[in-house]
């Protein structure tokens, strides 16, 4: 995509004089956070140019910038999915231009389904790795203005960062586990037989986004962690059907959790910054 972040960049400078260098994207069940934040700019992302528009329910598409907990933070609330229809480009593009505009570290949050059976609705997972089942990859295409297309992944959860997300848990008393996220294309929901496949692949919990994302973050060099709300135990693991409204609604009911994570975990972030 030839798409350049500059113009949204500029929208955002423009927007207010703070500079953030923590960015969040909010998936669903993430956006009580909002509740705290002390808003300087909102702008929804028909006005940034190169930005998706999202369309799902429980996903709004808003790029706020404020400070939660008097920490300055750039909140991407809702997020273009790949099985919208956009091209993976597309879809990471505000990746690209949080990375222009100055953002250092990046927290990406997402509903999942539980496939390891330690893991409950209502608990959360760090992600220590992941597996791209998605079946595209965002670098795909022209090289980005002097980005190398071949991309290291050794390491693309930041071990700094996953520390902050442990502490941040505890102290908003959630139950947060690590482990590794599998991404597919979605829309359906996945078979049985594939849950116990990804099982047997090294998968502790699925879901349809993050994973181009954190691949396009660790091309332009950002921090990146991972943040995964349990909303389900995955196809076959539970006697009853997935539904979307299962999830939003557990994604609903684990807010103020989440809410509190977050925000230890912009509290904790500014420290060791300003140490
Ligand atoms: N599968 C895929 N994506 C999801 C799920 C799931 O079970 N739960 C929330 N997002």
């Amino acid at each position: 995509m030839k798409t350049s972040p500059k113009p949204a960049v500029q929208i955002l400078r423009r927007a207010t004089p703070l500079r953030p260098r923590l960015a969040l994207v909010l998936g669903s069940g993430f956006n009580a956070v909002l509740d705290r934040v002390e808003i300087a700019a909102c702008l929804p992302y028909s006005k940034l140019p190169g930005f998706p528009s999202t369309r799902v329910t429980g996903h709004d598409g808003r790029a706020i910038l404020g400070k939660l907990a008097g920490v300055p933070v750039l909140i991407l609330s809702g997020r273009a999915h790949y099985y919208e229809g956009h091209e993976l480009a597309r879809v990471t593009f505000p990746i690209r231009v949080l990375a222009e505009y100055g953002i250092e570290s990046l927290l990406l949050t997402n509903a999942a389904g539980g496939i390891n059976r330690k893991f409950h609705p209502g608990d959360f997972i760090r992600l220590t790795d992941h597996i791209n089942f998605m079946g595209a990859n965002p670098l795909r295409g022209p090289i980005v203005e002097g980005r190398s297309h071949f991309v290291d992944l050794t390491q693309v959860y930041d071990p700094a960062l996953a520390t902050f997300l442990q502490r941040a848990a505890k102290s908003a008393g959630a139950k947060l586990h690590a482990g590794v996220y599998l991404a597919v294309s979605g829309p359906s929901y996945e078979t049985p037989a594939e849950i116990r496949a990804f099982a047997r692949l090294g998968a502790d919990a699925v879901g349809m986004s993050t994973v181009p994302e954190a691949i396009v973050a660790r091309q332009c060099g950002l921090r990146v962690a991972g943040l995964s709300c349990i909303t389900n135990a995955a196809a076959g693991q539970s006697p009853h059907a997935l539904s979307h409204a299962e999830v939003l609604a557990m994604s609903r009911a684990s807010g103020q959790r989440a809410m509190q994570l977050l925000e230890n975990f912009a509290t904790l972030y500014a420290k060791t910054e300003t140490d």
